[in-house]
């Protein structure tokens, strides 16, 4: 598949609303990325289904999840916004390269690993074998990088493998091997309880901030956010997990340098810090969450943007599983 600019993909599931880790590590970066690159931001549905969904509220959540990425800044005339199972080459290619990844490489994922803890009673198929799916996603798209969290390091390297496995069978020119962009400040936002543990949706309401909490919300989650008892403020994730992660918020927020913040608070204590990170986070979410809220009040709108998505999406997407189906042998209709 040839396209003139450098393809951007990224996914999110909607598996609830989003807290600010998913911003800070990398939505934040999605329409950053869209006046150099051919961008595609899926809301990955087929995903979400691997943990059981409520599927009132499944729909919603997809509908909100792409009403956020507008509300993020992703211009739709210029990135392809789009709900995975729309698309139904992403099934169709997930297929094929399960069977060329190895039930190895999946036990190994730390993921299928914290999930199937989690959900014991549910350990199915497609929890095990949802990094080929994610590979199905990115590679469908010949996409040269991947914004993602540090969470997903380990699918992308179990994507590039299966791309090169394929490549050296069948063809170089096969798949684009992509590359994650993963940035150095906020790519592991910590729960605000257990601040040695990421910040997940999943998790406790406590633990996180949601992108749509509201002002005073904010202020309550972060006022009790666990810190120490060393009573200085210093960059420290090892021994200060509680107050590194509040100096993350805020500098990747304000973008405030570290060096430059840590020393503003070489006379003021925990509560000023909490009280700052409660005000980054409100500044950022005001006039994202009143966006939200004007496109959720126009879903017909909303699902017109997510059609033209889908058609673009499917157009790119049915070049690269024509050319593997081909290359692995099956036969033409
Ligand atoms: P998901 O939906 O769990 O998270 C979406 C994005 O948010 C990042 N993230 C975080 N970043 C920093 N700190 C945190 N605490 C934090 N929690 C989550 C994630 O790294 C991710 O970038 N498998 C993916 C979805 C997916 C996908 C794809 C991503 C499916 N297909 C193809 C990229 C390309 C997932 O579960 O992300």
């Amino acid at each position: 598949m040839k396209t003139e600019r450098p393809v951007i993909f990224s996914g999110i599931q909607p598996s609830g609303i989003l807290q600010i880790g998913n911003y800070i590590g990398a939505l934040r970066y999605f329409p950053l990325l869209q006046d150099d690159n051919q961008c595609l931001y899926c809301i990955v549905d087929m995903h979400a289904i691997t943990v059981r969904q409520d599927p009132a509220k499944l729909r919603h959540n997809s509908r909100s999840l792409a009403a956020l990425y507008l509300a993020c800044g992703i211009d739709p005339k210029k990135s392809i916004v789009y709900i995975q199972s729309h698309v139904s080459a992403h099934a169709e290619l997930a297929w094929i390269l399960n069977c060329f990844t190895y039930f190895g490489e999946l036990s190994r994922m730390t993921q299928f690993k914290d999930k199937s803890a989690k959900h014991a009673d549910n350990i199915n198929a497609g929890l095990f074998t949802y990094p080929a799916l994610m590979a199905s996603d990115i590679l469908l798209y010949q996409a040269k990088a991947v914004p993602v969290g540090d969470d997903q390091k380990q699918h992308i390297e179990l994507t590039r493998d299966v791309a090169i496995r394929m490549n050296n069978i069948y063809g170089d020119d096969l798949f684009i091997v992509p590359e994650p962009l993963i940035h150095k400040t906020g790519s592991k936002v910590m729960s605000l309880q257990e601040p040695t543990r990421k910040m997940s949706k999943s998790d406790a309401d406590e633990t996180f901030v949601s992108m749509l909490d509201a002002p005073e919300i904010v202020k309550k989650k972060l006022k009790r956010a666990v810190t120490d008892s060393l009573g200085r403020v210093t960059y420290d994730a090892q021994n200060q997990p509680g107050v590194s992660n509040l100096l993350t918020i805020i500098s990747s927020l304000t973008n405030k340098p570290m060096d430059a913040l840590v020393a503003s608070y070489e006379d003021k204590g925990y509560g000023a810090l909490k009280a700052d990170a409660a005000e980054a986070v409100i500044e950022t979410l005001g006039p994202i969450q009143a966006e939200h809220a004007r496109l959720m009040n126009d879903t017909a709108a909303l699902d017109a943007i997510l059609k033209g998505g889908a058609e673009r999406a499917n157009v790119l997407a049915n070049r690269t599983l024509d050319e593997v189906k081909r290359r692995v042998g099956f036969t033409a209709r």
